[in-house]
């Protein structure tokens, strides 16, 4: 990450225009997972130039994958080098700040039998559960070492031929479950894994695609089974615009009064749009515009005026859906009259920061009316919020949806480590300037 930076927030005025948010994150990270190991060309268009997917792509380099400069705007060549064409790396494997570069490692280099693998990440991530993945790993043979009994990075991996199984996993999480897939790939037989719930169906959408062998079933699609063999080839990927970077313009142009923004190129995976639920049981002015399907995901142009918002409930059922997007509906809770209530987000503790605490503790910094609770908390909105000091506490969602609580309170603030922004969303703050009105 650069130096760290402060920042003056935008306050007042009103956010108009249209703005077209980068690729999506966890499509991206896979479409350079699976273009690595593909035989053939995979070409990405849309790739989020940010730097988790750099993360992601520097790691795969380290293993002789060529990939091209991932810069904005331009299409993104990956080389892949087959399933077991990637090689041992010289280096320790850096996965930045980013979560799903390190699980999805695990799983893809657990069954690359003969070779070591060490992956490490930034201070943030040192701090993040691994067993999740390295024990349903280890139920197919694997061999994954770490601090806190093999649960935190450093991360020791020697590669070793898995068993297919099935597997059950603990927390609905699409980087577990995608962990587990990767290995499939190549263990000795069929693997499957049940979810207590469906995650984000990506993987299973995008390894279908590349010719990956892989069945969809059981309630809800929470089955997934992999028959090891088949050989993926090089896909044309499209990546669509992130609804999670999206949720920011979003939120802001619901609450802020006199907005209107029209957001383009919007991925519309049902997994993905709880925020939309959400925004929708608020009573937002929120209209789909040009719906249409863009390399195997939902895509639409998203329409936002400000309107006034009533409280909201959700729990468990939903998390999946919008996992990422409870910061910022924590900060839309502080400006409607009532009692919002967020529960089952307990899994919000172990993002890239305590996200519950973290986002308790900056908006009551502005004079908001948070209970936290061990699952989420309890919002009493309609109290104005004041200008303040502010911190991201180096967590790009908690950065990016300050910068929207900031816009509706009275008086400036500043955001310190503001460019954790760049982790998902490098233009986020260009594109503020650029809107607000
Ligand atoms: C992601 C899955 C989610 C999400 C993260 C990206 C992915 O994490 O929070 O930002 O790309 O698979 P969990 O799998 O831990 O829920």
């Amino acid at each position: 990450m650069s130096a760290t930076a402060s920042r003056d927030l935008k306050t007042g005025g009103c956010l108009q225009g249209r703005v077209k948010v980068p690729g999506d994150k966890s499509i991206s990270h896979r479409s350079l997972l699976f273009g690595a190991i593909a035989e053939g060309t995979t070409t990405i268009d849309g790739l989020l130039p940010a730097e988790d997917p750099i993360s992601t792509a520097a790691c795969l380099r380290a293993m002789g994958v060529s990939i091209s400069p991932i810069e904005a705007g331009r299409v993104v060549t990956v080389e892949g080098v087959g399933l077991d064409g990637l090689q041992e790396p010289q280096q320790i494997l850096d996965c930045g700040n980013s979560g799903t570069t390190m699980r999805l490692m695990l799983g893809l280099l657990a069954g690359r039998a003969g070779r070591h693998f060490v992956l490490d990440g930034d201070a943030s991530l040192r701090r993040r559960p691994m067993r999740r993945v390295g024990q349903p790993l280890a139920s197919m043979g694997a061999d994954v070492r770490g601090r806190d009994n093999g649960n935190l990075a450093p991360l020791a991996v020697q590669g070793t031929t898995l068993r297919g199984t099935i597997v059950g996993t603990p927390v609905a999480s699409a980087q577990v479950k995608s962990a587990i897939l990767l290995a499939a790939l190549t263990a000795d037989g069929p693997t499957t894994v049940i979810e207590p719930s469906q995650s984000r169906d990506h993987s299973e959408r995008m390894l279908r695609a590349f010719g990956a062998n892989l069945q969809v079933g059981g309630e809800m699609g929470r089955h997934i089974s992999v028959k090891p063999g088949a050989t993926l080839h090089g896909q044309n990927v499209v990546v669509p615009g992130d609804i999670s970077s999206a949720a920011f313009w979003l939120v802001a142009g619901a609450l802020v009064p006199g907005s209107d923004l029209i957001i383009e190129n919007v991925g519309l995976n049902p997994t993905r749009t709880g925020i939309l639920e959400v925004l929708d049981q608020m009573g937002a002015n929120i209209e789909i515009l040009n719906p249409r399907d863009v390399a195997g995901e939902p895509v639409g142009d998203l329409r936002v005026t400000h309107g006034p918002l009533k409280p909201f409930q959700f729990g468990e059922e939903i998390m999946p859906r919008l996992v990422d997007e409870v910061p910022i509906l924590s900060v839309a809770a502080c400006f409607c009259d009532g009692e919002s209530r967020i529960s089952g987000a307990a899994e919000l503790r172990v993002k890239e920061t305590d996200r519950l605490a973290v986002m308790a503790r900056q908006l009551k910094a502005m004079g908001a009316d948070i209970e936290e609770h061990e699952d989420g908390m309890t919002i009493r909105g309609g109290r104005p919020l004041s200008g303040t000091s502010l911190d991201s506490e180096t967590d790009h969602r908690v950065a990016m949806s300050l910068a929207v609580a900031a816009l509706m309170a009275s008086g400036p603030s500043t955001l310190a480590r503001s460019e954790a922004a760049a982790v998902s969303y490098p233009t986020f703050w260009d594109e503020l300037g650029r809107l607000h009105r």
